[in-house]
């Protein structure tokens, strides 16, 4: 068999942004660099072998926050496509922090694949004076080419998250990304896998050959919190909304203005679905609940769970 392959896929963000001063880690411009020049600064790389070993691509080159449908589907199609092949062992994505979660959940639950996808990123652009990209992208590598591992799942600061747990937490640290209480799947040390739990597990999904073409269904996300009402609910209802989310308090409840919205919406053939607000654990759905519930999903996961519910349900 022909040596395995590890692709590496580019999609911009921190790891390939720009600041004018080496000092600066917040006023920079995100997706600046390639990813073919991220990985030619990585030590080891110009030694002879990396031709063979691994095939780049520059699939976007976006600030994560502008994330959209249409990158999305571009990017499910590649790594569907390099998953089919049989020299590929893994494959590695570079992508911003702010919607790496989102990308993350949303390659798990429609590809759910049997090999690894490793999405990295950086809290510090490559400009700066002690960047973390080279470090990640080394450790999301180490993660790829490791026999045994499978699933989505992101590295970020020495640590494993799968895709269905991992939340970005903190706006400036390095190690910005936590799994709540589910706890990371493990560590990557020198270039070492240290495990701690299993890796991702699912059933894909058998959207992804029409994904190009896809009228992706609207999914909106509405908040519990105090004084919270239904305005928002009959607004997104007009503009024809086709599932909700909402962010409820603590184990799913939501202010009963909002819920009697809510239910309406429901009646009239929107799915609904309550994920929590809070930043750990996961809801206890009830016997009788009117609304479901999306268990240990954060709400923007939740969207997605939807919107690809909806698509598949077509
Ligand atoms: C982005 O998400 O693309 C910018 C912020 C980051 O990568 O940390």
């Amino acid at each position: 068999m022909s040596e395995q392959k590890i692709v590496v896929l580019g999609t911009g963000g921190t790891i390939a942004g720009k600041a004018t001063n080496a000092l600066d880690h917040t006023g920079y411009s995100a997706a600046q660099i390639g990813v073919h020049e991220l990985l030619a600064s990585l030590p080891g790389w110009h030694d002879g072998t990396s031709a063979e070993r691994y095939v780049v691509e520059q699939v976007a080159q976006l600030d994560s926050k502008d994330m959209g449908f249409d990158v999305w589907a571009k990017l499910a199609l590649r790594v569907s496509h390099f998953l089919a092949q049989e020299d590929v062992q893994g494959i590695v994505i570079t992508h911003g922090t702010d919607t790496l979660e989102e990308t993350a959940y949303f390659l798990q639950a429609l590809l759910a694949p049997t090999k690894p996808v490793v999405l990295t990123c950086a809290m510090r652009p490559a400009t700066a004076v002690a960047p973390d990209g080279p470090q990640n992208l080394l450790d999301a590598v180490a993660v790829a080419s490791s026999s045994g591992a499978s699933g989505v799942t992101v590295v970020c600061a020495g640590t494993i998250y799968g895709a269905e747990d991992v939340q970005k937490i903190h706006p400036y640290r390095l190690n910005a990304f936590s799994a709540g209480d589910a706890g990371p799947i493990g560590f990557v040390e020198e270039g070492r896998l240290r495990l701690l739990r299993n890796w991702p597990r699912g059933q894909a999904l058998t959207l992804v050959a029409g994904l190009a073409d896809a009228a992706w269904p609207r999914v909106e996300i509405v908040m519990s919190y105090a004084g919270a009402d239904g305005t928002v609910v009959r607004a997104l209802l007009k503009a024809g909304v086709q599932g909700l989310v909402v962010a409820a308090t603590g184990n799913g409840t939501v202010h009963q203005d909002l819920e009697a919205a809510l239910l309406l919406a429901q009646q009239q053939g929107v799915k609904v679905l309550r994920a929590t607000r809070c930043a750990e654990g996961r809801l206890l759905p009830g016997a009788n609940d009117a609304l479901p519930v999306a268990l240990g999903l954060s709400p923007v996961k939740a969207r997605i769970k939807l919107m690809l519910a909806l698509m598949q349900d077509r």
